[in-house]
């Protein structure tokens, strides 16, 4: 988990101050990923300081470093008064400059300043290292360290990094005098096992910085200043190798954290490092079999993505902004694949006839997107014919079940870095099956590891409770199973009517966006219960269980989505008057099945907040004695996306008015990237 981003200036003159500011706001974007505590280090005045008259190491001059608990203003505000204090510059201008900065998501190590990134080699800070991931060896390379003499201060994994780092840069000095800082970095991922992505920044190697990953996310993202107003266009990184033009260069976990600044980005792959020296940008493939790296050739790619998806604009949160957007985002969804009354998945084309084989296709995710996959799962067993298992990742992993090459495993991930989802990944991978991926990230671990997929395209999604790729992921789904069931005559008709539904989808999600302040009621007659039940079935169970997903992890509410045909079966004997209980009871083949469970629970005196299609008020609560919530009424598979709408409403509209960090919950993270 964890946020980590760098900025480099190369030949262009700025203010501390305002590399401050570029820092900062890099982990605004980020701090979604991780906001327990938050640091970043930064050039004293002399950074460019490089030989010492002895000709021992030299270990410059030791950058200025802060680590601060709590969320990101936290650290804004401690900086700024630290560096009052210290009589800091913040007007020094700096026309090469490279900071580093992160924000936490803890693993190991309770928040606090020892345990924030940049960690430390120790004294004078020769080698600061932020990470995202996890080091599976540390205790190992702790143990070894601290028989070489070295003091660990954190609990944290990461602090064996810097401190690695520094034993090979002072062995390789002692042995041979010059070592480069690709050539330490190469040493310490040798020895490195776990997921991470890394940045390092050393006195020894001013104004370098050194980024490498293997598992987790990294982006460098390149400004190039001169090449925007004259000059080619630049199209990859070994054009940047050979000219000393002025250019911003920065590394981030995310694309987010780097769209205000530029569109050109490099997605760096598993065990690449990227080498930024004198404004020059280099990329090693490291293999631990070699001794020396290959220099790799890698083409830049263009964003597709605008700055004011990453901005809240008139919303007060992101997780509003997300609910508000999704005729939007939903929109986007089918751009260009609703063609000629059939459908068009550029990225399955060629997969289609080996999914249609296959003996059963099996569903892997984790929370939101494994309720997105239960929802499709109806549809396509329907459209397609073929059995579909579902499997929670982590479940999948713990029980290693079986899967076969004659299996179509479909990974859905909207951050598509998911660890657990990875990991079944890569269990179905070496089991045979074909992995298609359904994520919204382009150029994710997901994306690139999977045979073949479809991309969602939600737009960057913010607020840490998923919203709008939830509904996305289901029409994603819907248009997956609408292609592999695309050679069966006997369902045109319905494929048809599903189309059509499709096309209509985003009309209807505005029109159930208008409940937003009868949600707002609802929500306010909620506010003090302790719990809450969710009861659906068919289609609408995944409904019942991310709508209780939703108010749990935003409204810190005890909340249950349960399968209204288990009611019977246990559940029942919690309904009384004053636990609240929502029924979903829009038309579909279900819909008498849960007429009947509402007079149940009726006549056992339950408090119903029930969901129906529009004019069934009368029809689901005859008696009048229930609270009725009236939704459009859209092709039955597809109601999922439309009854989804309300309950995100409530989860959201409860969350503020019990006070809590909507977009921003207690104790989680948006990609959950350790298991
Ligand atoms: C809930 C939520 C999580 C994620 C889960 C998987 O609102 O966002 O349950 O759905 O952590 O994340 P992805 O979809 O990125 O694999």
């Amino acid at each position: 988990m964890c946020g980590i981003f760098a900025y480099l200036n190369y030949n262009v003159s700025r203010e501390r101050r305002y590399i401050l500011e570029v820092l900062f706001n890099g982990l605004r974007r980020l701090e979604y990923r991780g906001y327990d505590s938050s640091g970043i280090a930064v050039d004293a005045d002399l950074a460019s300081s490089t030989s010492s008259s002895d000709g021992a190491p030299y270990a410059g001059v030791p950058p200025l470093v802060f680590r601060q608990e709590g969320k990101i203003e936290n650290l804004v505000r401690s900086v700024y008064a630290e560096v009052d204090e210290k009589d800091v510059n913040l007007d020094a201008a700096f026309s090469v400059h490279a900071g580093i900065a992160h924000t936490r998501w803890a693993t190991h190590g309770v928040p606090a300043p020892r345990n924030s990134h940049p960690q430390s080699s120790g004294a004078g800070d020769e080698f600061l290292v932020v990470h995202n991931g996890i080091i599976t060896n540390y205790e190992v390379l702790k143990e070894t360290l601290t028989r070489h003499g070295f003091i660990f201060v954190s609990d944290t994994d990461t602090e064996v990094i810097p401190k690695l780092a520094k034993f090979v840069f002072d062995q390789a000095h002692d042995e041979k005098g010059d070592v480069t800082f690709s050539q330490v970095v190469m040493e310490v991922m040798r020895q490195l096992e776990g997921a991470y992505a890394l940045i390092f920044k050393s006195p020894h190697y001013p104004n370098e910085l050194i980024a490498c990953k293997r598992g987790s996310t990294l982006i460098l993202g390149v400004n190039e200043l001169s090449g925007q107003n004259s000059g080619k266009p630049f199209h990859d990184v070994k054009a940047l190798t050979t000219n000393g033009k002025p250019k911003e260069l920065f590394f981030s976990s995310d694309l987010c954290a780097i769209v205000e600044h530029t569109k050109k980005y490099l997605a760096i792959e598993d065990n690449e490092i990227v080498h930024i020296k004198d404004g020059s940008v280099s990329v090693l493939k490291f293999d631990k079999d070699k001794e020396k790296p290959a220099s790799v050739q890698r083409a830049l790619s263009v964003l597709e993505m605008e700055v004011e998806q990453i901005k809240k604009g008139s919303y007060d949160h992101f997780m509003q902004k997300e609910i508000h957007e999704q005729p939007h985002s939903l929109t986007t969804t089918m751009r260009g694949r609703l063609k000629d009354g059939g459908i068009l998945l550029g990225g399955l084309k060629e997969h289609l006839k080996t999914i249609r084989r296959s003996r059963r296709v099996v569903f892997i995710g984790c929370g939101t997107s494994y309720n997105a996959a239960l929802a499709a799962r109806p549809f396509v067993e329907e459209l397609t014919g073929i059995p579909v298992t579902m499997e929670v990742a982590s479940d999948l992993l713990d029980r290693q079940g079986p899967i076969y090459r004659e299996d179509t495993a479909v990974l859905v991930s909207q951050s598509g870095e998911t660890a657990d989802t990875l990991l079944a990944l890569d269990y179905a991978l070496e089991n045979g099956a074909l992995c298609v991926g359904v994520t919204n990230t382009v150029g994710s671990t997901l994306s690139r590891r999977t045979h073949c997929g479809v991309h969602i395209n939600a737009g960057c999604e913010i607020g840490v409770a998923s919203t709008k790729a939830y509904t996305s992921q289901i029409v994603a789904m819907a248009m997956m199973a609408l292609a592999i069931g695309s050679d069966q005559i006997s369902t045109q008709a319905r494929r048809d009517a599903i189309i059509s539904g499709l096309s209509s989808l985003p009309r209807n999600v505005s029109e159930v966006l208008k409940l937003d302040v009868e949600m707002k009621d609802l929500a306010s007659s909620l506010i003090d219960s302790e719990s809450l039940l969710v009861f659906g079935r068919g289609y609408n169970y995944a409904t019942a269980l991310e709508g209780a997903l939703k108010v749990k992890e935003v409204a810190l509410m005890h909340s249950e989505g349960m399968l209204a045909g288990e009611m019977k079966h246990g559940p029942l004997a919690l309904v009384d008057e004053n636990l609240p209980i929502i029924v979903i009871a829009t038309r579909d083949a279900c819909f008498s099945k849960q007429q009947s469970v509402i007079q149940q629970l009726l006549s056992r005196k339950g408090r119903l907040i029930v969901m129906c299609s529009k004019g069934d008020a009368s029809a689901v609560c005859r008696s009048g004695s229930c609270r009725v919530i009236e939704v459009p009424e859209v092709a039955d598979c597809l109601q999922p996306v439309i009854n989804i709408i309300p309950l995100q409403l409530l989860a959201y509209h409860l969350t503020v008015l019990r006070g809590f960090d909507v977009d921003q919950p207690r104790n989680l993270a948006k990609s959950v990237t350790t298991q």
